[in-house]
Order: structure tokens, then C-alpha cells, then sequence
């Protein structure tokens, strides 16, 4: 039975939302604990469904893991395949993050190449390059990318490319089992990344550079680690999320639990937008704007605006007085909300790579799709001004990465229901 979301629009939303611990953080930390010689409990790790697919795969390799009250113990002593089967991977794109780890510490593995969200090309080649920089010798073989390193990985200096979160985390992992010093340049400094780099070096592995895009990292020459117990960082994307539904509905609302530097970005765009903030230690008040403005937008990697609320954004510039111009300039093909946002009446022109959003747009319920992660919530966002009821459908992609999302909404004011079809 497929699920969907009614959510009725018109209602201010009121009080405050607790963010959940980061998808983007938990994956890489849970994809590291196969470099440690000990069990490990991470904690405040969300309950959505890319958190247990990668629990999953771990176990399919022989970890055993449990799962409780948003803390995760896993034993990764016991793995001892290296294959990480199609069945798994192609459901989640960040599965990849098992690929640096396990030819680590195995000198050999199989990964499939992965799925996940449709937004663009996504390739891989980075991380594969970059291992193979470290002496690994790498095959594609029926769509799996097969990878051997008989006397392991070799400590080198790797430039890249481009700036990829999930490839600089691969090759850290890599790089902390590996033989020698390894440099890396041009690495992602995304918060996700530095927690990684906290996580390995409090393991004993020596980083320098942690929060650059500069990283020295001396391998452990094949050993294991020691690795600590770790609470993962708050979800700055969902916490944009709530941000901006906090906009859209001109409404005051909090959010606590998070790190408000790491949404530094998201909260100077809203107030060139016309929002007020109170900013606490660990928290975030919007306060309704008195005039909601336009503002061009153009994505980038942190500490620039994320690609990962581009969509909800685009939701809100339908809503404020004049013409907002986005540039996506990460994801090619990240704009599928576009058609499902005209759905409900926005004037949304595209070319390129950009978006000219129309403001002051009276939007009407629909039934729209969600076609990926992020794009999804945008849906919820627009349903919330919207007049009457929206229905999302295919909202499995929410799923993937917000925590009880209608619970959420519920408790902020909003009418929303998850219901059969
Ligand atoms: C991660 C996030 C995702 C976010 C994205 C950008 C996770 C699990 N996912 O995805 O939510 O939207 O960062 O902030 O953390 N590229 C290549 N070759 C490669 C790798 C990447 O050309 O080998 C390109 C991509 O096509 C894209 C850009 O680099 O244009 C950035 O992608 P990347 O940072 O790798 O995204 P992910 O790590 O997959």
C-alpha cells in the first residue's frame, strides 16, 4: 500500500520543532565504523529510512547492529565479506561511502555502483580516480565497480577536481588505514565532513587541515581503530526545511537542537527576504517579515548556500513580492519540483541551470508527486499556503531523510495526514 500526504494550506504555524540528528553525517560515520576494532554507539542518529537501508547493508557484509531511541551500537569485527550487493546500494546513491573502508581494511571489495536520487549524473569517477591515485587497481564489471589493493593503500597527494562531499569522505576513510602520509586538496568542508575527520582523529588517526579544504592525514599502515562513541551534528536541511516553512506561512516559529552557525547561510538569505531572528546558543526563532522580498539565489558548497534547500526556496519565492532568479550549480537535473510546483499554479521559467521564480503567486491544491529528496519538501511547503487540500504522493522519497515529518508539522499547527491510496 503506497502512502501519500494530505495537507489542508491557509494555517500560520505556531511553537517550536526539535531538528533530528543529520542524515548526511550519521551515513559516513556509520560507513566508517568498519575501520574500528571495537564496538561502537553513535547517538542522536535519525529514524529515516537512508539511516537503516546503509544499517542494512552493513549488516548483509556480517556487522551486527541495534538501533534504539535514535542510538545506533554496531560491532563491525564480524564483517567478513566485501561485496555490497546491488539490492542494497541501488536504493541509496550514498552507499558508495562503503567503497573507501572496505578496500581499506579488506585490500579488496565489490560495490555496486550506486542509485538513489535522480537528480543528474552523479558520478562516481572522483572517488574511483582518487583511489586509484592511492594504488588501487579498479574494474568495472557488471555495474559493479570492483577494487583490489593486495598490499594496501598508499598514502599520496590527491587534488580534486571538483568538490564532492561523499568523495572527500571516502578518501578520508581510505586515506586512515592507508600506508603513509596522504594530502588532500580541495576537500569538502561541509560540517558532515569535519565530523568525520573529529570521529577518525579521535580514533588516533593524526588529520591536520580539519575544517580546510587542505587535509594531511598519516595512515594507521592497515591497522584498525580505536574509535570513540559519537552524537552526530544536527540536520542543518532539515532544519532549513523548518526555516523556511516558518517563512512561507509568515509565521514565528523555533527550532532547537540545532547549530546555528552551520545555517548561517540559510538564515542571511530569509533576512535579505524580510525575516527577523532571534539566534540562541542552540536555537532559532523566524519572525514574520512585513514585506516578503525577492532574492536571487545561487547554490554552491558550504559554507555557500546549499543545493539541498534550493527546492524549498524556490517554494518560498513564489510567495514574496517580485522575481527571484536561482542558479543551481551543483546537480544539472535538480529542478523536477518545477513541473509539480506549476501543478499548483507557480510561474516558475526555466534555462539552463536557472530558475526565474515569479512572486506573489496565489497557489491551488493539486496532486503532485515527489520525484526526489529535497524536491518532495518543497511540495509540503507550497501544499502549506496553498488554497485547499494537496496530496503528495510517492512521499517514500521524504521518507529517506525526514524524521516524522507529519508529527512534526502537526505540532507546529500544521494539517497534515499520512494516509493510504
Ligand atoms: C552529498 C549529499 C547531498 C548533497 C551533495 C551536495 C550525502 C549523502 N549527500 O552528495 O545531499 O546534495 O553532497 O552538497 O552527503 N561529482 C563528480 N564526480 C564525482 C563526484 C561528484 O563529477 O565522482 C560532481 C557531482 O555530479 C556534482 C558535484 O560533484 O555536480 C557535487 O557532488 P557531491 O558533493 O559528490 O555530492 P554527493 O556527495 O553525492
Amino acid at each position: 500500500m503506497l502512502e501519500y500526504l494530505s495537507i489542508e494550506g491557509g494555517q500560520k504555524l505556531k511553537g517550536s520543532v526539535s531538528i533530528s540528528g543529520a542524515k548526511n553525517a550519521a551515513l559516513p560515520l556509520l560507513a566508517a565504523s568498519l575501520l574500528s576494532k571495537n564496538t561502537i554507539s553513535l547517538s542522536n542518529v535519525p529514524n529515516v529510512v537512508d539511516v537503516k537501508t546503509l544499517l542494512k547493508l552493513l549488516e548483509n557484509l556480517g556487522a551486527t547492529q541495534s538501533f534504539q531511541n535514535r542510538s545506533v551500537k554496531i560491532d563491525t569485527t564480524t564483517v567478513s565479506s566485501a561485496c555490497a550487493n546491488y539490492d542494497i546500494v541501488r536504493k541509496m546513491r550514498a552507499s558508495i561511502l562503503t567503497l573507501g573502508p572496505l578496500l581499506a581494511r579488506f585490500g579488496h571489495c565489490e560495490v555496486s555502483m550506486p542509485g538513489g536520487c535522480a537528480i543528474g549524473q552523479r558520478p562516481i569517477d572522483l572517488h574511483l580516480k582518487a583511489l586509484e591515485q592511492m594504488g588501487a587497481v579498479i574494474e568495472l564489471k557488471q555495474g559493479y565497480v570492483v577494487a583490489k589493493a593486495p598490499d594496501g593503500l598508499k598514502g599520496t597527494t590527491i587534488i580534486f577536481d571538483k568538490v564532492t562531499v561523499t568523495g572527500s569522505e571516502n578518501i578520508l576513510m581510505a586515506a586512515a588505514l592507508a600506508h603513509g602520509v596522504t594530502k588532500l586538496v580541495n576537500v569538502a568542508k561541509e560540517p558532515e565532513v569535519v565530523q568525520l575527520c573529529e570521529l577518525l582523529r579521535d580514533a588516533g588517526v593524526s588529520i591536520d587541515g580539519i575544517g580546510t579544504a587542505n587535509l594531511t592525514i598519516v595512515g594507521s599502515y592497515g591497522e584498525l581503530l580505536d574509535m570513540k562513541d559519537i552524537e552526530v551534528i544536527p540536520d542543518r536541511i532539515e532544519a532549513g526545511t523548518y526555516l523556511c516553512a516558518g517563512a512561507i506561512t509568515n509565521s514565528k516559529i523555533t527550532i532547537t537542537d540545532v547549530i546555528p552557525k552551520h545555517l548561517e547561510s540559510i538564515t542571511l538569505k530569509l533576512q535579505q527576504m524580510g525575516f527577523g531572528f532571534e539566534i540562541g546558543e542552540k536555537s532559532i526563532t523566524i519572525l514574520p517579515a512585513e514585506k516578503m522580498k525577492a532574492s536571487d539565489i545561487e547554490t554552491s558548497e558550504y559554507p555557500g548556500f546549499p543545493t539541498d534547500v534550493q527546492a524549498q526556496f524556490m517554494a518560498l519565492c513564489t510567495q514574496v513580492d517580485g522575481t527571484s532568479i536561482i542558479d543551481e550549480r551543483l546537480f544539472e537535473n535538480r529542478f523536477m519540483h518545477v513541473s509539480e510546483l506549476a501543478r499548483m499554479g507557480a510561474n516558475i521559467k526555466l534555462k539552463g541551470h536557472s530558475a526565474t521564480v515569479e512572486g506573489d503567486t496565489k497557489l491551488i491544491c493539486a496532486d503532485v508527486m515527489a520525484t526526489d529528496l529535497r524536491a518532495s519538501s518543497a511540495l509540503i511547503l507550497a501544499a502549506l499556503v496553498a488554497q485547499g487540500t494537496t496530496k503528495i504522493h510517492r512521499i517514500y522519497h521524504l521518507d529517506r531523510g525526514y524524521e516524522d515529518l507529519e508529527g512534526k508539522f502537526s505540532a507546529l499547527g500544521a494539517k497534515i495526514e499520512r494516509l493510504e491510496e
